[in-house]
């Protein structure tokens, strides 16, 4: 298994035990991320952010700066050449030349792929358009394997805009490769894009629903999502399905004592303020668990870590 100098564009290109190896990884980085590190010093990461972004980028500029490298980059396009009309292959091109990775996130499907194409230096793909977004999909692992102390042999519901979320699409490829059953729950407008339901069913169990009330007591994660009304080409549609899912405290009178609410985060109404203090929220939780698998990733990519 080496990861050293590997692209991460999908997490599809990915074994089990590849995501184990990531997982105990990131277990060695809780203390470093408190005391802090040189692992990674004189190395340069870029963060290339062309669609707004809080916790994927900041989280890996920390875990950067916590392995003792450095970052440079953009989180606003509209500052760079990309205004002036600079394409995403001479961007990624020039850039290579200052730094010994790249962190992107781009509005375009195949955006993280097509870059991977033209440079050298590793591209860790931060959300590629509503496609995938494959280091969520690592934490999210990660959070549930920390939480449950286990996947296997869980129910899971993915919940929300399983249509245009990206990082739900990453997650269910994630998890067709453990012993799960996976509930898709969300409006009919935004079921599951058909090419990973392709992909996993046939894996694991597969069930659609639009009701989540009714498979609330089945359930150990319950994973809502936000729907993404800017990638809605019509926003009639976003009228007909915003706010179908509203997690409320009250709703978890009817799930498990052990079960975990997660939310890759922004929440925009998916989950009332009130669930905050249960013992079943992880959100936040699952956001530091972030820090400590992007740390994992660097340290495996970049050669620190064997
Ligand atoms: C997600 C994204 O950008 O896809 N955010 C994140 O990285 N945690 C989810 C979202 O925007 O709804």
């Amino acid at each position: 298994m080496n990861f050293d100098g590997r692209d991460i564009v999908s997490i599809k290109d990915f074994s089990k035990a590849e995501l184990e190896r990531i997982m105990s990884v990131s277990d060695l980085m809780e203390p470093l991320s408190r005391e802090g590190s040189d692992i990674l010093k004189g190395k340069i990461m870029a963060t290339l952010f062309f669609e707004p972004s809080t916790r994927t980028r900041i989280s890996f500029e920390s875990a950067m700066l916590r392995l003792g490298g450095n970052y440079i980059g953009f989180a606003e396009p509209k500052l760079t050449s990309v205004e002036k009309g600079e394409n995403l292959v001479d961007t990624v091109r020039v850039v290579e030349n200052y730094a010994n990775l790249i962190i992107l996130r781009h509005p375009l499907e195949g955006a993280a792929r097509l870059a991977s194409e033209y440079v050298n230096i590793p591209i860790i793909n931060a959300g590629s358009g509503a496609e995938e977004h494959p280091t969520q999909a690592l934490l999210d692992l990660y959070t549930i394997k920390r939480e449950m102390g286990k996947i296997d042999r869980l129910t899971i519901a993915l919940i929300g805009d399983l249509r245009y979320g990206r990082t739900v699409h990453s997650l269910a490829y994630a998890l067709s490769l453990f012993d799960v059953k996976l509930y898709l729950i969300s409006p009919d407008l935004l079921k599951m894009r058909k090419e990973v339901l392709e992909e996993i069913n046939g894996k694991i169990e597969v069930f659609q629903e639009t009701d989540l009330k009714k498979v609330l007591p089945k359930l150990d994660v319950i994973y809502m999502t936000r729907i993404q009304k800017e990638r809605f080409p019509d926003l009639k549609d976003y009228e007909l399905v915003k706010g179908s899912y509203r997690l409320s405290r009250d709703d978890l009178k009817f799930v498990k004592r052990k079960t975990i609410v997660m939310h890759p985060l922004p929440r925009v109404d998916e989950i009332t303020f009130d669930v905050d203090d249960t013992h079943h929220a992880r959100y936040f939780k699952q956001a530091f668990y972030g820090l400590l698998v992007r740390m994992s990733l660097l340290s495996l990519i970049l050669g620190g870590i064997k």
